[in-house]
């Protein structure tokens, strides 16, 4: 695999106590490939809850720390719902390729959330190259996804 950082983007990478091994291992794969990683944690044998994980992430990003964000919990599911919660935050929870690479080309995801106890190491490393190397589409999809956080307002 070659998740190599052509931007210098930082990525930002948070999980509870159900993904710690999968963080940890997709963390060494981006800094292997050059990216500038912020392990805000857990680390193997704590306890976190995940919707202040996610939130963790949210603020790294939306206060210009991170470009990018990583987000694991056992499903992926309730620390996708938290992230979702702040305004400018899309996460994507993706279960394979086509799920990664339609998140950027469509919605401009943002952040990339996975399972730590559904999806696979090998699987998850190519869910994650994917989702680096796609750009957002644009054009229609533009005022789709600015529509996102002005529906609450
Ligand atoms: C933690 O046991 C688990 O509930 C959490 O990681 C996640 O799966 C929640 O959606």
């Amino acid at each position: 695999m070659s998740i190599k950082n052509d931007n210098k983007i930082t990525i930002a990478v948070a999980t509870d106590h159900g993904g710690v091994e999968l963080k940890d291992l997709l963390c060494k794969e981006l800094m292997n490939g050059g990216y500038d990683v912020q392990d805000l944690g857990v680390q193997i044998g704590e306890t976190a809850q995940y919707p202040l994980q996610a939130a963790l992430v949210a603020k790294a990003i939306l206060e210009g720390r991170a470009e990018r964000g990583l987000l694991v919990c056992g499903s992926g599911i309730g620390i996708s719902i938290a992230a979702n919660r702040f305004n400018g935050i899309r996460a994507a929870l993706c279960r394979d390729e086509y799920d990664a690479r339609m998140s950027r080309m469509h919605n401009d995801a943002n952040v990339l959330v996975l399972g730590g106890r559904t999806t696979g190491v090998e699987v998850a490393k190519g869910i994650l190259e994917v989702w680096l190397k796609t750009d957002f589409e644009g054009g229609r999809h533009v005022a789709r996804v600015e529509m996102i956080d002005k529906i609450n307002n």
